[in-house]
């Protein structure tokens, strides 16, 4: 459920027309609803009651700090991947026992970084990692919490881009090598071994790899306990899946995420810490986007809209649907007409939607599409010179712009030119 809703025959954003947003800041825009994204960190928070536990937002998502601030207030900790996400975290307030360092390559600059500014544990992907944070913790006299990320070598029957715990995948290491590489941290100096993580991909709509991961994660922790390890925190990584089209997909919900954490590893005590990033942000977002124009084509007719792959890259990076709504309500029963829908970028890739099924559209029309908030505007770039889009939060009846259109010499000024030209 979000808080995008028609009202009196306009689209809203909670109680601020979206019309009026876009005749203030102009568009393209991405739009968040602080209700929806309360109400989804909330239902991830609800899921795990009972249990020793923590939701770190995967703050790769969306990461502007207004929605970190609306997040952390909630009690969410972070899930950051770099050490611009560290520097955003804290900036947003989020103290650093409450931000976990997950990602594949952490360079030896930001494993000091998060050692200064406090780390609540490094997910370590690799040996080499593990042993230099090792050796980093110990030159500045600290002890690193760490957690192994292991890879359970499970199908997560999602997007190939997006799938990260099968064997080929470059995620983590072997849990069958688990016990070896857990025996190396065990003698190393500067390290505490405190728990295990695992992350087995995004957008995952059947709980079933799930259920095959975490299992082999509990039996993992039993076996690591006996071999005299302190396992008391899971990472169990983020990934549920989110409702693109509406109109035919129903992914699990978090409540029933939450029965399957308690069921297989709930009997260990461990801490829980999940990562879910695209459920909390995803429809807790839209790309309000005007049509430029509409122009016939042989045997189609295309929308050309002012919004462009620069902004939302998803339809032309993995084939993703959006569903795209204009922002004045449709009559009842009126005749839709197929458009292929598209930015002005120069490449065909350029296409948000083929023979998409659209009531009537004219230039000047505004259109959103859903499911933008995240993976939207932290994707964006400014190919072809196109400004980074901007972001607004919306309250209540209130909304703010929470990142700046920057205008053109904001923009070009960032080049130098070099003293022989
Ligand atoms: N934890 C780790 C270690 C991750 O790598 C990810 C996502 C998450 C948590 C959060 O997963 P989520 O709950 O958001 O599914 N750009 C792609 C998605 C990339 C996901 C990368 N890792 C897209 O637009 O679909």
């Amino acid at each position: 459920m979000d808080h995008f809703l028609y009202r009196d025959g306009e689209l809203y954003a909670e109680d601020v027309r979206i019309a009026d947003i876009a005749a203030s800041v102009g568009t393209p825009f991405y739009l968040y609803s602080t209700a929806t994204l309360t109400r989804h960190f909330q239902l991830f928070d609800e899921a795990l009651d009972g249990m020793d536990h923590m939701v770190c937002y995967a703050m790769k998502a969306a990461s502007n700090q207004a929605i970190l601030k609306t997040l952390a207030e909630l009690g969410a900790g972070m899930d950051v991947v770099s050490g611009g996400e560290y520097a955003r975290a804290k900036a947003a307030g989020v103290p650093g026992d409450r931000i976990v360092f997950s990602g594949v390559g952490k360079t030896r600059a930001e494993i000091r970084q998060a050692l200064d500014g406090g780390i609540r544990q490094f997910n370590v992907e690799s040996e080499p990692e593990m042993r230099v944070i090792s050796e980093i913790a110990t030159s500045v006299g600290k002890t690193a919490p760490i957690t192994v990320r292991v890879n359970p070598d499970v199908d997560a029957k999602t997007h190939e881009k997006i799938a990260t715990g099968k064997s080929e995948n470059k995620f983590g290491i072997p849990i069958a090598k688990a016990r070896e590489v857990y025996a190396e941290a065990a003698a190393l100096p500067g390290i505490e071994v405190i728990g295990i993580d695992v992350h087995i991909g995004s957008q995952l709509t059947d709980l079933t790899p799930y259920e095959l991961a975490y299992q082999k994660v509990a039996e993992l922790t039993e076996q690591l306990r006996a071999d005299g390890h302190t396992i008391k925190r899971l990472d169990l990584g983020g990934g549920l899946g989110i409702p693109y089209a509406r109109s035919n997909e129903a992914p699990p919900l978090p409540s029933d995420y939450g029965a399957l954490i308690k069921r297989t590893v709930g009997h260990l005590g461990c801490e829980i810490e999940i990562e879910p990033g695209r459920l909390i942000a995803g429809n807790a977002g839209i790309l309000v986007s005007r049509v430029i124009y509409v122009k016939q084509g042989e045997g189609r007719q295309f929308l050309i809209l002012d919004g462009a792959m620069n902004d939302l890259i998803r339809p032309a990076m993995y084939d993703a649907h959006h569903d795209i709504v204009p922002v004045i309500e449709p009559e009842p029963g009126v005749e839709q007409e197929p458009y292929d829908i598209v930015g002005p970028v120069c490449e065909s890739g350029d296409t948000f939607a083929k023979n998409r099924m659209m009531p009537p559209l004219k230039d000047g029309d505004l259109v959103a599409f859903r499911s933008a908030g995240a993976y939207g505007a932290v994707m964006a770039s400014e190919y072809n010179t196109r400004p980074l889009v901007p972001e607004v939060l919306a309250r209540g009846d209130q909304f703010a712009v929470i990142r700046q259109r920057p205008d053109f010499d904001e923009i070009i000024n960032r080049d130098t030119i070099p003293p022989w030209l």
